[in-house]
């Protein structure tokens, strides 16, 4: 595989991506088989964290002991960058005793620091721009519930936020048809549509929410207020009414439901649709584990 890192979705190639999704099947697979798969034994992940996360600790935690390797969490209080340590420091300390880095910061610019100054490879674990290791996942899901992604439509809807741009990306390489239905202040970034139309097809944008419900295959959203966006949250509030994916949205549409999570049931979701039958989200969950350590095998081995 190409990328020495993995910031965004578009470190891989449609190549990369594709066959990081195939081994992360044959991952899975042997897991449930109890099969002996990958060999990261010896391996050490630093996974480093400025905010909470339940998934992407855990299976990334989960995922190096599957492998046969060993994963340390690095919690940016429980370490010196907390006390001031520069992260180009940390980058490079790390880098004399772990094999790869996994890093959930706030800024994306401090994901890049860490990229350059680190000798081993390091993965993004959610920025406040972009979340590719969820893509990752996200596409794997789609995948197993339609059979592939020729003629696959997919509705992002809610808040252009990270993991609506790296899904744009990802679904730009895999060949999926997105729309994108945020309110006006709150649409992916314009570059992130122009990379998405460099790569493949850039995603059809709009702020009515009205005829792209029905004609979906999968209607996805996220939380209103992300981590660090607290102290705007009443503005968001108003601001995404009549965004909620409900049975209302839903009425005379067979679409599967995605959701990233943790889910903020009665905002952006209610708690009937995220407990219906057509939500695959503990999917998307699970198969967080098994697309990471595809990566993982492939950018340590
Ligand atoms: N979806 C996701 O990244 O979840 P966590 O914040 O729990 O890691
Ligand atoms: N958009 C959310 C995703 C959490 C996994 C956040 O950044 O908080």
């Amino acid at each position: 595989m190409s990328p020495d890192h993995l910031l965004d979705v578009d470190d891989l190639s449609r190549e990369d991506l594709f066959a990081v999704l195939d081994r992360a099947a044959d991952y899975k697979q042997a897991l449930a088989a109890d099969e002996d798969h990958g060999d990261l034994a010896g391996k050490t992940l630093g996974m480093l964290f400025q905010k909470p996360s339940t998934r992407t600790r855990v299976s990334f935690e989960t995922g190096m002991t599957q492998l046969g390797g060993h994963a340390v969490f690095l919690g940016e209080d429980d370490i010196h960058l907390g006390r001031g340590e520069p992260l180009k420091d940390t980058a490079r300390t790390l880098s004399r005793y772990v094999d790869c880095v996994m890093a959930r910061v706030f800024d994306h610019e401090n994901c890049e620091v860490l990229a350059e100054y680190a000798d081993v490879p390091v993965v993004n674990g959610l920025t406040d721009d972009a979340h590719p290791c969820q893509t990752l996942a996200d596409l794997l899901t789609i995948r197993e519930e339609l059979g592939g992604f020729d003629d696959v439509s997919v509705t992002w809807i809610g808040d252009g936020n990270n993991v609506a741009q790296s899904f744009a990306l990802g679904c730009a390489l895999a060949g999926i048809d997105l729309t994108v239905v945020t309110p006006p202040e709150h649409r992916i970034d314009e570059a992130v549509v122009e990379r998405a139309g460099e790569l493949g097809e850039a995603p059809e944008t709009t702020t009515d929410p009205e005829g792209k419900i029905a004609d979906a295959d999968v209607v996805y959203t996220d939380v209103w207020v992300s981590m660090g966006q607290e102290d705007t949250r009443d503005t968001r509030l108003e601001r995404f009414e009549g965004f909620q994916v409900n049975e209302d949205l839903l009425a005379g549409s067979d679409a599967r439901v995605m959701h990233c999570l943790p889910a903020h049931r009665g905002e952006e979701i209610t708690d009937s649709v995220v407990e219906s039958e057509r939500s695959i989200v503990f999917d998307q969950a699970e198969n967080r584990l098994h697309a990471q350590k595809a990566l993982l095998a492939t950018l340590v081995e």
